[in-house]
């Protein structure tokens, strides 16, 4: 065995389960490569959020079958999210009954143990139990995001939004404590990390479950006691969770970034009620207000989706009028997706695709339009970037500002890695250019 291949589909805790994978695999001594032909062990670590993430998993695992079947000892793997939601580790053995190991998030931590029972007996293995969810934190980590690195601080969800599939696959709110965090965070800064973002579903439970509790903003401020030039990050906050400490919290530390991703979901207050976000379009707007009180040019990104069961015409211009008047930083925007298992799976009122369609169509443009506005308003402003990487195919370096604007420039030397003042010289539509000051 010489290679290995880890195929990431979902959100940024996916993403850093995978630098966990990839650390396992490589205390096999293996080689990691995108060539999934030459790879003797390829682990899918899938997303189960909407259903094209699991379509793509489904796709990108039935492909494999020919090369499986040139080569027997090729292992096949398969964890993820979509794994432990009920009934489908048993489809997907049924379906593709050449993968090897299946697994959850829960116990991503053995997959050394499961792997190895693999190469040592031939057998296939398969544990999705969800008796136990354990928390993979003593896993070495082969991280790809440098200068930034992901920590999570929790796992889990208590809150079962009514669309939403996550609680369901990966449990309940389990917290990591203060230490074994700031121990972490410390060793990535020793390391040359310049970026930490800290990982949970709502970062605003963060530690209700410990004993002594401590909450986010207390934990926020442990991590930016620590010395040291860096950014701190963190995702994701529940509107109706952020308080003005939170903000205070934002406000007072020089090392926390000006800037908080507050996903909306809707701008309307049925709809909102419908998906159990336990908050109003009021409340949130007054968290808004409240938020760019207190933290001078705060960036505010979100998350909002169309075609919930039972969205009107007149839902869905609230959610194009909150974009409007919010002029969020950046939006994700989703198409509501039928989650089985899920409260909203079950209601009447499911909208057309056709609707949906058309409805998301809206939705990107106004946010396109207002992405572009705030490109423009970037011009002239002198900002200091951290240096994430150098964009191969535009030729640029691209960096971010505390708000986490990506700035396109160019430079002689290899700056990856360094925080630069970047003096804004041009907006192309959302992109924005500069040149170092
Ligand atoms: N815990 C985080 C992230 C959840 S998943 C949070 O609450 O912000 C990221 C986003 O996916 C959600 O914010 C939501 O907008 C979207 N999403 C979740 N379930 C969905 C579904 N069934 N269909 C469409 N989008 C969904
Ligand atoms: Fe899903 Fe809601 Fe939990 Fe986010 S807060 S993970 S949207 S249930
Ligand atoms: Fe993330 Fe997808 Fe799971 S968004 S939490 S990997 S279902």
């Amino acid at each position: 065995m010489k290679y290995y291949k880890v195929v990431t589909y979902g959100c940024q805790m996916n993403e850093h389960e995978s630098e966990k994978l990839c650390g396992i695999l490589e205390k096999f001594n293996l080689i990691q490569t995108d060539d999934e032909s030459l790879a003797d062990v390829i682990v899918f670590n899938t997303c189960t959020i909407r259903e094209n993430a699991e379509r793509r998993a489904y796709g990108n695992i039935g492909a494999l079958k020919k090369l499986k079947k040139a080569n027997k000892e090729k292992i096949i793997a398969v964890g993820g999210c979509l794994t432990q939601q009920k009934g489908k580790a048993q489809e997907l053995k049924e379906k593709f009954p050449f993968i090897d190991i299946i697994f959850g998030t829960h116990n991503l931590s053995e997959f050394e143990q499961m792997l190895n029972r693999r190469i040592e007996t031939g057998k296939k293995f398969i544990d999705v139990s969800t008796d136990e969810y354990k928390m993979p934190c003593q896993v070495p980590v082969k991280r790809s995001t440098y200068p930034s690195a992901y920590v999570n601080v929790m796992y889990g969800c208590n809150n079962f939004c009514t669309y939403c599939i996550v609680p369901y696959v990966r449990g309940r709110e389990r917290s990591r404590t203060p230490e074994e965090i700031l121990v972490e965070v410390q060793g990535l800064i020793n390391e040359g990390y310049k970026e930490i973002t800290l990982l949970g579903q709502n970062v605003d439970s963060y530690g209700k479950d410990l004993n002594p509790k401590v909450d986010f903003s207390s934990l926020l401020k442990m991590v930016a006691s620590i010395d040291g030039k860096f950014r701190i990050r963190f995702i994701s906050n529940h509107p109706k969770d952020v308080n003005e400490k939170l903000a205070e919290t934002i406000k007072n530390n020089e090392k926390i970034c000006n800037s908080i991703h507050f996903p909306v979901q809707s701008g309307s207050t049925n709809v909102l009620a419908l998906m159990n976000r336990r908050y109003t379009r009021e409340d949130y707007l007054k968290k808004i207000k409240m938020l760019r009180k207190t933290v001078k040019d705060i960036a505010i990104t979100t998350d909002i989706m169309v075609g919930f069961p039972n969205e009107t015409e007149k839902d869905f211009k609230q959610s194009l009028s909150l974009l409007k008047k919010v002029k969020y930083d950046g939006a994700f925007t989703f198409v509501y997706s039928k989650r089985s298992g899920t409260k909203a799976f079950d209601m009447d009122g499911h909208i057309d695709e056709s609707i949906k369609k058309e409805r998301i169509v809206k939705l990107v443009e106004v946010q396109n339009n207002v992405n572009k506005k705030l490109a423009k308003k970037y011009v002239g402003k002198t900002v200091e970037v951290l240096v994430d990487e150098f964009n191969t195919a535009c030729g640029y370096y691209m960096g971010r500002d505390e708000r986490g604007k990506a700035i396109h420039f160019s430079s002689d030397r290899n700056v990856v890695g360094e925080f630069l003042q970047i003096k804004i010289t041009r907006a192309d539509g959302i992109s924005v250019y500069g040149e170092i000051v």
